[in-house]
């Protein structure tokens, strides 16, 4: 099978949301700390109606439901998370439930931080370029509830996940070419079964999704196009924490270009960068000098205006989805250039902690005319309707988010457990826990 990628995408994501603004007053720390100091807008969120399974169920729904798929064209769902909520159990087989008599179905759950979802995806299109396939479909949802303890780390949460269905002459196929960083460290993890919340050295993680990033970046252009640069591509997404640490990557891929090679990168990064010169500077003593940190913002603002903004903006909106974030990111992507994405050459970049980051391509383009249906980019984004979906949301008040923070704090892990929320707090059509009973079974019913 050639051009093995995503043929069709949807989204979940909760109807309620705080915002940042709000937050900011909440909390007493200074205005614009979250809306300039992080970037982000809005952050989606949660009470104690709606768990991962529920939010991946909701998403594979909307996409199997939307694109018209038939359960028996799927041979493999794979899933990617880190909201676990059960040691053994893994969403994927909650999913089945949507799958009727189909049953044979490969695929589990992988888990990794964020980087889980990219895991899913990765071993869908290796399932589909291997001599097991079946020729069928494969689907790969991927999401979570961020959720951190009271703190600094608290508004860079979020929820939703994103469900993509996989198979060949895709719109979105993935590059063969890949790079991959893997290290071990403490940047975040969640060692405390009996809390939701991780343990976070933020500042520490900052530093090594920026380490990755340069890695990556170098060594697959290295592969791909070793005297490129950013101009060698037309887009980028990133895995989002929250939208300054992704101005700050793509500042960071303008440095490497300089860094590659100081006398013969784009002229103004030579006359910008020259007390940077790798020479006198080395690379990985920079990531916290402030003078470098500011000079390649300006540097960047346009090519990240151009190339990343229009994949930024969801999770601007909706927060740190984890897993689904950089696939979110993707979704924004294509929901704001549509068809003009074919031909064009989007770079990825997906991160996890722990940790492990892979650099890859997507090259969009037109399905062949045989293809029935025909997936494309534009049926993605008019499937997806993002703007109506984002606007039909509710804004709630910080003491609401709270409180439902509060109330999942509480009852993690419960069981006998009836959730108190009504249940108009959840999306129409989405899935939610009706009750989870002595046996910690979950039970989850379509709104
Ligand atoms: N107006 C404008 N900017 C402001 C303001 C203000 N009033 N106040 C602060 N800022 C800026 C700061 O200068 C800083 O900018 P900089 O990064 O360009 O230096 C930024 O806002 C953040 O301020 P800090 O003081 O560094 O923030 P703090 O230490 O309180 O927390 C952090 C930030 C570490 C990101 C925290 O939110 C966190 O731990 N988040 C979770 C970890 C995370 O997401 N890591 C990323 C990779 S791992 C993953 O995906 C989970």
């Amino acid at each position: 099978p050639q051009h093995v990628g995503i043929l069709a995408m949807d989204v979940y994501f909760p109807q309620r949301c705080v915002s940042q603004k709000d937050l900011e007053v909440a909390d007493g720390v200074s205005e614009g700390k979250y809306r300039i100091g992080l970037g982000q807008e809005r952050m989606a969120f949660v009470g104690d109606r709606e768990d991962v399974n529920s939010i991946a169920m909701s998403a594979v729904y909307n996409l199997l439901s939307k694109y018209r798929i038939d359960a028996e064209q799927i041979g493999r769902l794979e899933v990617g998370t880190e909201t676990l909520i059960d040691k053994s159990k893994s969403t994927k087989t909650h999913i089945m439930e949507l799958l009727g008599a189909n049953s044979n179905v490969e695929g589990v759950t992988c888990i990794n931080a964020c980087y889980g979802g990219t895991a899913a995806l990765l071993n869908s299109v290796a399932w589909i370029e291997s001599s097991a396939w079946d020729g069928r479909y494969a689907v790969v949802v991927c999401g979570d509830i961020a959720v951190y303890a009271a703190g600094p780390a608290r508004p860079t949460g979020g929820a939703g996940a994103v469900a993509m269905l996989i198979g060949p002459d895709a719109p979105l196929p993935l590059s063969h070419e890949r790079h991959s960083h893997a290290e071990h460290c403490w940047d975040f993890y969640k060692p405390e079964m009996h809390s939701e919340y991780p343990a976070v050295d933020g500042h520490l993680s900052n530093t090594i999704y920026l380490r990755s990033v340069d890695v990556c970046y170098n060594h697959f252009l290295g592969k791909t196009t070793p005297d490129g640069s950013v101009r060698t591509f037309d887009y980028m997404c990133f895995h989002s924490p929250y939208n300054k640490l992704v101005v700050k990557s793509v500042g960071r891929l303008l440095y490497n270009d300089y860094v590659r090679s100081p006398d013969g990168c784009a002229p103004e990064l030579s006359k910008a960068l020259g007390q940077w010169h790798p020479d006198s500077v080395a690379p990985s003593t920079t990531y916290a000098d402030r003078g470098l940190d500011t000079a390649l913002k300006k540097l960047s603002a346009d090519v990240y205006n151009a190339k990343c903004a229009p994949s930024a903006a969801l999770s601007k909106e909706i927060g740190n989805s984890y897993t689904g974030a950089l696939w979110m990111n993707l979704v924004s992507l294509v929901h704001n250039v549509r068809s003009a994405l074919e031909g064009k050459r989007v770079f990825m970049f997906s991160y996890g902690s722990g940790s492990v980051a892979t650099a890859f391509a997507i090259y969009p383009r037109a399905p062949s005319a045989a293809q029935n249906p025909a997936f494309t980019c534009q049926a993605i984004a008019e499937t997806i309707d993002l703007q109506n979906r984002l606007s039909s949301r509710a804004e709630m008040s910080p003491a609401e988010f709270t409180a439902a923070l509060l109330l999942r704090e509480t009852t993690h892990g419960a069981a006998p457990y009836v959730p108190i929320e009504p249940v108009e707090t959840v999306t129409p059509g989405a899935f939610y826990i009706h009750e989870i009973n002595s046996a910690h079974h979950r039970v989850y019913v379509q709104r």
